[in-house]
Protein backbone atom coordinates (compact mmCIF):
# COMPACT_ATOMS: atom_id res chain seq x y z
CA UNK A 1 0.00 0.00 0.00
CA UNK A 2 1.59 3.53 -0.97
CA UNK A 3 0.58 6.37 1.83
CA UNK A 4 1.51 9.38 2.56
CA UNK A 5 0.44 12.33 5.18
CA UNK A 6 0.37 15.75 3.65
CA UNK A 7 0.34 18.33 6.26
CA UNK A 8 -0.96 21.89 5.94
CA UNK A 9 0.95 23.96 9.01
CA UNK A 10 -1.31 27.38 8.15
CA UNK A 11 -4.47 25.95 9.79
CA UNK A 12 -3.00 22.29 10.79
CA UNK A 13 -4.99 20.14 8.52
CA UNK A 14 -3.54 16.61 8.07
CA UNK A 15 -4.79 15.12 4.38
CA UNK A 16 -3.97 11.59 2.90
CA UNK A 17 -2.68 10.18 -0.07
CA UNK A 18 -3.46 6.24 0.16
CA UNK A 19 -3.88 3.34 -2.35
CA UNK A 20 -2.53 0.63 -4.05
CA UNK A 21 0.36 1.07 -5.71
CA UNK A 22 0.34 -2.53 -7.66
CA UNK A 23 -3.40 -1.84 -9.39
CA UNK A 24 -2.78 1.82 -10.06
CA UNK A 25 -5.36 3.37 -7.46
CA UNK A 26 -4.66 6.10 -5.38
CA UNK A 27 -7.30 7.89 -3.27
CA UNK A 28 -6.57 11.07 -1.62
CA UNK A 29 -8.43 12.28 1.85
CA UNK A 30 -9.74 15.29 3.36
CA UNK A 31 -7.71 17.35 0.23
CA UNK A 32 -6.71 20.78 1.25
CA UNK A 33 -7.53 23.52 -1.30
CA UNK A 34 -3.51 24.82 -1.06
CA UNK A 35 -2.00 21.55 -1.57
CA UNK A 36 -3.91 20.39 -4.53
CA UNK A 37 -1.26 20.37 -6.77
CA UNK A 38 0.93 18.81 -3.93
CA UNK A 39 -1.35 15.83 -4.34
CA UNK A 40 -1.22 15.82 -8.07
CA UNK A 41 2.87 15.93 -7.81
CA UNK A 42 2.89 13.42 -5.43
CA UNK A 43 0.95 11.07 -7.65
CA UNK A 44 2.80 11.95 -10.83
CA UNK A 45 6.02 11.35 -9.21
CA UNK A 46 4.82 7.74 -8.17
CA UNK A 47 3.15 7.21 -11.54
CA UNK A 48 -0.17 6.66 -9.97
CA UNK A 49 -3.30 7.98 -11.23
CA UNK A 50 -5.65 9.78 -8.71
CA UNK A 51 -9.17 7.88 -9.14
CA UNK A 52 -10.95 9.00 -5.78
CA UNK A 53 -11.52 12.54 -3.40
CA UNK A 54 -12.83 11.41 -0.11
CA UNK A 55 -13.95 13.94 2.50
CA UNK A 56 -14.23 12.83 6.28
CA UNK A 57 -17.32 15.32 6.46
CA UNK A 58 -18.18 19.07 4.97
CA UNK A 59 -15.40 21.09 6.92
CA UNK A 60 -16.06 24.51 8.50
CA UNK A 61 -12.82 25.69 9.62
CA UNK A 62 -10.76 25.50 5.38
CA UNK A 63 -11.61 25.00 2.25
CA UNK A 64 -11.46 21.40 1.03
CA UNK A 65 -9.67 20.73 -2.27
CA UNK A 66 -11.89 17.47 -3.28
CA UNK A 67 -13.76 20.11 -6.23
CA UNK A 68 -10.60 21.39 -7.47
CA UNK A 69 -8.68 17.99 -6.94
CA UNK A 70 -11.67 15.91 -8.90
CA UNK A 71 -11.94 18.54 -11.60
CA UNK A 72 -7.33 17.99 -12.28
CA UNK A 73 -7.97 14.50 -12.09
CA UNK A 74 -11.68 13.13 -12.69
CA UNK A 75 -11.27 11.28 -10.35
CA UNK A 76 -14.84 10.28 -8.06
CA UNK A 77 -15.90 12.46 -5.16
CA UNK A 78 -17.20 10.73 -2.43
CA UNK A 79 -18.94 12.42 1.07
CA UNK A 80 -20.61 10.80 3.44
CA UNK A 81 -24.66 10.18 2.96
CA UNK A 82 -26.54 13.77 3.64
CA UNK A 83 -23.21 16.00 3.52
CA UNK A 84 -25.61 17.99 1.55
CA UNK A 85 -22.83 19.42 -0.82
CA UNK A 86 -24.41 20.69 -4.42
CA UNK A 87 -21.98 18.96 -6.92
CA UNK A 88 -21.72 15.74 -8.21
CA UNK A 89 -20.47 12.85 -5.98
CA UNK A 90 -20.68 9.23 -4.52
CA UNK A 91 -22.72 9.85 -1.72
CA UNK A 92 -20.94 6.84 0.83
CA UNK A 93 -23.34 5.27 3.49
CA UNK A 94 -22.16 3.55 6.77
CA UNK A 95 -19.98 0.38 6.05
CA UNK A 96 -19.44 1.15 2.56
CA UNK A 97 -16.23 0.10 1.31
CA UNK A 98 -14.16 1.94 -1.37
CA UNK A 99 -11.70 -0.24 -3.27
CA UNK A 100 -8.28 0.59 -4.41
CA UNK A 101 -6.75 -3.13 -5.83
CA UNK A 102 -5.10 -4.49 -2.39
CA UNK A 103 -5.88 -1.26 -0.36
CA UNK A 104 -9.57 -0.78 0.68
CA UNK A 105 -11.63 2.27 2.49
CA UNK A 106 -14.51 1.44 4.50
CA UNK A 107 -16.51 4.31 5.64
CA UNK A 108 -17.63 4.51 9.67
CA UNK A 109 -20.40 6.94 10.67
CA UNK A 110 -18.91 8.96 13.56
CA UNK A 111 -21.45 11.88 13.74
CA UNK A 112 -20.85 13.87 16.33
CA UNK A 113 -18.43 16.89 15.48
CA UNK A 114 -20.51 16.80 12.59
CA UNK A 115 -23.51 14.84 11.69
CA UNK A 116 -22.67 13.21 8.60
CA UNK A 117 -18.96 12.43 9.29
CA UNK A 118 -17.11 9.27 8.51
CA UNK A 119 -13.99 7.78 9.78
CA UNK A 120 -12.40 5.58 7.16
CA UNK A 121 -11.00 2.53 8.07
CA UNK A 122 -7.90 1.24 5.58
CA UNK A 123 -7.13 -2.54 4.79
CA UNK A 124 -4.39 -3.23 2.64
CA UNK A 125 -4.86 -6.86 1.98
CA UNK A 126 -1.35 -7.43 0.62
CA UNK A 127 -0.79 -7.18 4.62
CA UNK A 128 -3.76 -8.84 6.68
CA UNK A 129 -7.54 -9.16 6.61
CA UNK A 130 -8.12 -6.71 9.26
CA UNK A 131 -7.74 -3.38 8.91
CA UNK A 132 -4.48 -1.33 9.49
CA UNK A 133 -5.28 1.93 10.29
CA UNK A 134 -7.90 3.91 10.79
CA UNK A 135 -8.49 8.03 9.34
CA UNK A 136 -10.41 9.67 12.16
CA UNK A 137 -11.20 12.87 10.52
CA UNK A 138 -12.09 15.87 13.29
CA UNK A 139 -13.99 12.82 15.48
CA UNK A 140 -10.68 11.93 17.09
CA UNK A 141 -8.22 14.18 17.02
CA UNK A 142 -4.28 13.40 19.25
CA UNK A 143 -5.18 14.62 22.72
CA UNK A 144 -8.45 15.34 21.96
CA UNK A 145 -12.40 14.72 20.78
CA UNK A 146 -13.75 16.75 17.94
CA UNK A 147 -15.56 19.96 19.08
CA UNK A 148 -19.59 19.42 18.79
CA UNK A 149 -20.87 22.90 18.03
CA UNK A 150 -19.25 23.86 15.08
CA UNK A 151 -21.89 22.16 12.62
CA UNK A 152 -24.83 22.48 15.84
CA UNK A 153 -27.72 24.14 15.53
CA UNK A 154 -31.68 23.94 15.38
CA UNK A 155 -32.48 20.97 17.14
CA UNK A 156 -28.98 19.59 17.10
CA UNK A 157 -28.04 21.85 19.95
CA UNK A 158 -24.00 21.43 20.98
CA UNK A 159 -25.01 19.20 24.13
CA UNK A 160 -26.82 17.00 21.84
CA UNK A 161 -24.18 16.89 19.30
CA UNK A 162 -21.99 16.16 22.24
CA UNK A 163 -24.01 13.10 23.05
CA UNK A 164 -23.87 11.71 19.86
CA UNK A 165 -20.52 11.95 19.49
CA UNK A 166 -19.68 9.90 22.57
CA UNK A 167 -21.75 6.82 20.68
CA UNK A 168 -19.74 7.47 17.67
CA UNK A 169 -16.42 7.06 19.97
CA UNK A 170 -17.58 4.33 22.30
CA UNK A 171 -19.54 2.69 19.89
CA UNK A 172 -17.27 2.78 16.57
CA UNK A 173 -13.94 4.30 16.69
CA UNK A 174 -12.72 3.22 20.91
CA UNK A 175 -14.32 -0.73 19.62
CA UNK A 176 -11.52 -0.84 17.21
CA UNK A 177 -8.08 -2.80 18.67
CA UNK A 178 -5.96 -0.85 20.54
CA UNK A 179 -2.77 -1.44 17.64
CA UNK A 180 -4.57 0.66 15.18
CA UNK A 181 -2.97 3.80 13.47
CA UNK A 182 -4.40 6.56 14.03
CA UNK A 183 -3.91 9.89 11.91
CA UNK A 184 -6.44 12.86 12.74
CA UNK A 185 -7.43 15.60 10.02
CA UNK A 186 -6.24 18.29 12.25
CA UNK A 187 -2.96 18.64 14.73
CA UNK A 188 -1.88 21.78 17.09
CA UNK A 189 -2.79 24.79 16.07
CA UNK A 190 -6.25 24.39 14.51
CA UNK A 191 -9.11 25.57 15.91
CA UNK A 192 -11.07 21.81 15.74
CA UNK A 193 -9.63 20.73 19.16
CA UNK A 194 -8.00 21.77 22.51
CA UNK A 195 -4.74 21.12 23.53
CA UNK A 196 -4.13 18.77 20.03
CA UNK A 197 -0.16 17.20 20.11
CA UNK A 198 2.03 18.60 17.29
CA UNK A 199 2.46 14.92 16.51
CA UNK A 200 -0.04 14.03 14.07
CA UNK A 201 0.40 10.34 14.42
CA UNK A 202 -1.00 7.80 17.18
CA UNK A 203 -2.82 4.24 17.73
CA UNK A 204 -6.63 3.71 19.15
CA UNK A 205 -4.49 2.66 22.45
CA UNK A 206 -2.43 5.22 22.87
CA UNK A 207 -5.27 7.46 22.52
CA UNK A 208 -7.70 5.31 24.90
CA UNK A 209 -4.92 5.42 27.49
CA UNK A 210 -3.73 9.35 27.06
CA UNK A 211 -6.14 11.30 25.37
CA UNK A 212 -7.80 13.75 27.98
CA UNK A 213 -11.26 13.82 26.73
CA UNK A 214 -11.60 10.08 26.44
CA UNK A 215 -10.80 9.82 30.67
CA UNK A 216 -14.77 9.79 31.39
CA UNK A 217 -16.81 7.30 33.70
CA UNK A 218 -19.62 8.58 31.95
CA UNK A 219 -21.98 10.10 29.32
CA UNK A 220 -22.37 12.78 31.80
CA UNK A 221 -19.12 13.50 32.47
CA UNK A 222 -18.25 13.55 28.57
CA UNK A 223 -20.45 16.10 27.76
CA UNK A 224 -19.66 18.19 30.10
CA UNK A 225 -16.20 18.24 29.62
CA UNK A 226 -16.23 18.50 25.54
CA UNK A 227 -18.74 21.88 26.16
CA UNK A 228 -15.86 23.75 28.25
CA UNK A 229 -13.52 25.93 26.87
CA UNK A 230 -14.53 25.35 23.43
CA UNK A 231 -12.16 27.58 21.26
CA UNK A 232 -13.59 30.90 19.46
CA UNK A 233 -15.19 29.72 15.92
CA UNK A 234 -13.06 29.44 12.92
CA UNK A 235 -12.61 32.80 11.25
CA UNK A 236 -14.99 33.22 8.27
CA UNK A 237 -16.97 30.17 9.14
CA UNK A 238 -20.35 30.72 7.20
CA UNK A 239 -18.19 31.70 3.90
CA UNK A 240 -15.97 28.33 3.98
CA UNK A 241 -18.88 25.95 4.51
CA UNK A 242 -21.00 27.92 1.95
CA UNK A 243 -17.82 27.42 -0.40
CA UNK A 244 -17.48 23.80 0.63
CA UNK A 245 -20.97 23.03 0.07
CA UNK A 246 -21.41 24.75 -3.47
CA UNK A 247 -17.85 23.51 -4.87
CA UNK A 248 -17.17 26.56 -5.73
CA UNK A 249 -14.27 28.97 -4.83
CA UNK A 250 -14.34 30.92 -1.48
CA UNK A 251 -16.17 34.33 -1.17
CA UNK A 252 -14.56 36.23 1.82
CA UNK A 253 -16.99 38.14 4.02
CA UNK A 254 -16.82 41.79 3.63
FE1 LIG B 1 -14.33 19.81 10.97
Amino acid sequence: MFFRQLLNDETACASYVLGCASHGQLAVVDPHVDLVDDYVALAGSQGLPIVAVLDTHLQADHVSGLPALVERTGARAYLPAGAGVEFDHHALADGEVVKLGNTEIEAVATPGHALEHHAYLVTDRRRGDEPWLVLTGDALLVGDAGRPDLHAGGEHTVEEMARTLYRSLTERLLALPDHLVLYPSHYSGSVCGRGLSANPISTVGFERRHNAALQFSSEEEFVVALTKDIPPAPEQQAAIVAANRSGRRLVANP
